[in-house]
Formats: structure tokens, sequence, C-alpha cells
């Protein structure tokens, strides 16, 4: 089936905004983009259709988005696991992970290729030591790295990341210096990892985020929540990287080219919002832009067109569920 969506769709097209599953499931939490279910034994990750920017959840959803980005986890968490022990048990329906229950670590691992976002506008600002490394002078924006950078920052309850700056504060939020390392290493092997799959496919993995937990039992460090997808990585076609740095163009000309959700957040910061006060309606015409850009990240990474489904329903989930065993 061809994905594509236009501006005129996206008012017919059913999108999963809230999640509502039967007990014995119980919701423990809703994240922002997830609602997390568990039953004792597992915790079921369903990807909703909502989308947040600059820790705001926006009112409308875009479709597509929770089937493809709880998919392309799904196949991020198959191609690492030999990198990374992870919490991937099964995907029974397009918008659910089935895993294994972890205690988050509470840093969110960054690795970066490329000096784009947050980390251009602080080297713009004149900052060049960033966790430890120092960037030389004269780098121009989506400037390559001459290798990946880890930049991790604190995993905020509510409101805002902070970033962190030194190797002792990042340990302690870790809680050892051992498995802080540990965190480090798996975040630069497993950026190289989706670079390499996202290169097979005609793009670049610019930038991507982790997050790790403890495993119950044995309290091992394994990943968890997401892996490469259209919220958390950002990703562009060659083709439109080459363009864009031949041109040296500016930030803003490079809204259109990014294959994530850099293309909304871009569109609410010239529109006045940066995560103060009320989110202004999202066009129809750039929610269809950000629904192509997700199913678009998911087959950047696999090279594979993103599989058909019903629409997402909580009907159609618990139908799943309980077809798969999970649901009793
Ligand atoms: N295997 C797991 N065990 C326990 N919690 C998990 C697991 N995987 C992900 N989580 C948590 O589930 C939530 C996922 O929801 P999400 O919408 O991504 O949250 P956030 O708003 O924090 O980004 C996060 O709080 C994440 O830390
Ligand atoms: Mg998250």
């Amino acid at each position: 089936m061809k994905m594509t969506v236009t501006p005129g769709m996206v008012s017919s097209l059913q999108i999963l905004k809230e999640s509502d599953l039967p007990l014995p499931l119980r919701l423990v939490k809703r994240g922002k983009v997830r609602d997390v279910y568990a039953d004792g034994r597992y915790v079921y990750l369903v990807t909703t259709d909502r989308i947040s920017a600059f820790d705001v959840v926006s009112e409308q959803g875009v479709p597509y988005k929770g089937c493809a980005l709880n998919r392309a986890s799904a196949f991020g968490f198959e191609k690492t696991k030999g990198i990374v022990p992870n919490h991937f048990i099964s995907v029974p329906d397009p918008n659910v992970t089935v895993a294994e229950a972890y205690t988050p670590v509470k840093v969110e691992a960054i690795a970066r290729g490329y000096l784009v976002g947050s980390a251009w506008r602080q080297y713009e600002k004149g900052r060049r030591e960033f966790f430890g490394t120092k960037l030389r002078e004269g780098l121009i924006h989506g400037q390559g790295f001459d290798s990946p950078l880890f930049t991790p920052s604190t995993k905020a309850d509510a409101g805002h990341d902070v970033d962190l700056n030194t190797w002792q504060d990042f340990a302690d939020l870790v809680g050892s210096e051992a498995e802080a390392g540990k965190i480090r290493q798996y975040t630069l092997d497993l950026y190289a990892a989706g670079d390499l799959e996202t290169r097979r496919h005609g793009g670049l993995l610019v930038d991507t985020k982790f997050e790790y937990g403890r495993r119950g039992g044995d309290g091992y460090i394994g990943l968890i929540d997401e892996a490469w997808t259209h919220d958390s990585s950002r990703f562009l076609r060659f083709a439109d990287y080459g363009r864009l740095m031949e041109a040296n163009a500016p930030p803003k000309a490079w809204a259109e080219a990014w294959v994530d959700k850099e293309y909304v957040r871009t569109w609410l910061s010239e529109n006045g919002f940066r995560g103060e006060g009320k989110m202004p309606a999202i066009p129809d015409e750039v929610i269809a832009g950000a629904s192509n850009r997700a199913v678009g990240s998911y087959e950047m990474v696999t090279g594979k067109p993103l599989p058909a489904a019903d629409p997402p329903t909580n009907e159609r989930i618990a139908g799943n569920l309980a077809k798969t065993g999970f649901l009793k």
C-alpha cells in the first residue's frame, strides 16, 4: 500500500490519540507518545499517533506515526541485539511492543554525527567543548564530526531535559562509573549501526537518542523504549545533505529536508512556539508532511515499505493481543 498522505486526507484518516486496553492490563504511564501497560509479567508499549515538540504534546495526531515508530523500533532492537541486550519480546499489533520490564536509567544518551540542532546553536554562540570533546574553530552548520559525539542529558519526569557537562555528573546520575562507560560505548555503537543501515537505503542518520534501563533479576543494563525512530533521531537523504552543504544553506533552509520530527519543530518555532504557552494549531499540510516523514524514516532505516494495517483502534489492538495470547 502506498502510504503518502496529502493535506486533504488528514481529517479523514483514523488516528490513535489515546489507547484504552482492558484488564488485566493496567495502565502504568501515559508518556508523551507511548501508553505503557503492565500485567505483572511484561510491559506493553502502545505507540500512539501523538506528537510532542519542546516537551509539549500536541492536541492533534499524525496518521501512521505510531505504527511507523513502533515498527522502526522493532527493526532496531532486532538488528542491534548483538551490540546490547534490549527489552524487546514481540510486536503483536502494529502499534504495540511487548517488552521485558526494566527500571529506566534517568538519562538520555545522545550520539551526534553532524553539527546541527542544539549542538549547532551552542557552537554558534561560542561553545567549543561538548562533554569532553573539543571542537575546532570554523565549523559550519551540518558539518560532520571526525568521530561522533556522545552528549548525554538528564531525562526529566516533567519539563525540559538539561545537558550534562561532566563525566562525573553523568556517572552520578547513572549510578556507577562502569555502567556509565557501558552506556557511552553502547550509544556510539548503536549510532554507528543505525547510520550503516540508513546509508544502505540512501540516507544518513544525523543523530539519535537512546534510553537504557536495568533488567529485573540481574540488573544488567539494556536498551529500552525506542530505537532509530522519527522522534528519537534525525534523518536526511544523501542527495539533500549534499545539496544543502554545497549551498552552505542556513538551518531554516534544512526544514523541508528533515525526515523526522525536526520538520514539525521548525514549523512550530517559526510560528512562535518554543515550548512556552499554548501550542498553535498545526495546519493539515504540516500534519501530512509529518506523517510522510514518520513513514519515510521507517523506510529509510529498514529499506522496506511500511506494512499496511487496519485503522488503529483499541478494538484492533485488544483483538490482536487476544489472538497472540497476551490478553486472556
Ligand atoms: N522496557 C521498559 N520497561 C519500563 N519502562 C519502559 C520500558 N521501555 C520504555 N519505558 C518507559 O516508557 C515510557 C515510554 O513513553 P514515551 O511516550 O516514550 O515517554 P516520554 O514522554 O518519557 O518520552 C518512558 O517513560 C520510558 O522510559
Ligand atoms: Mg520517549
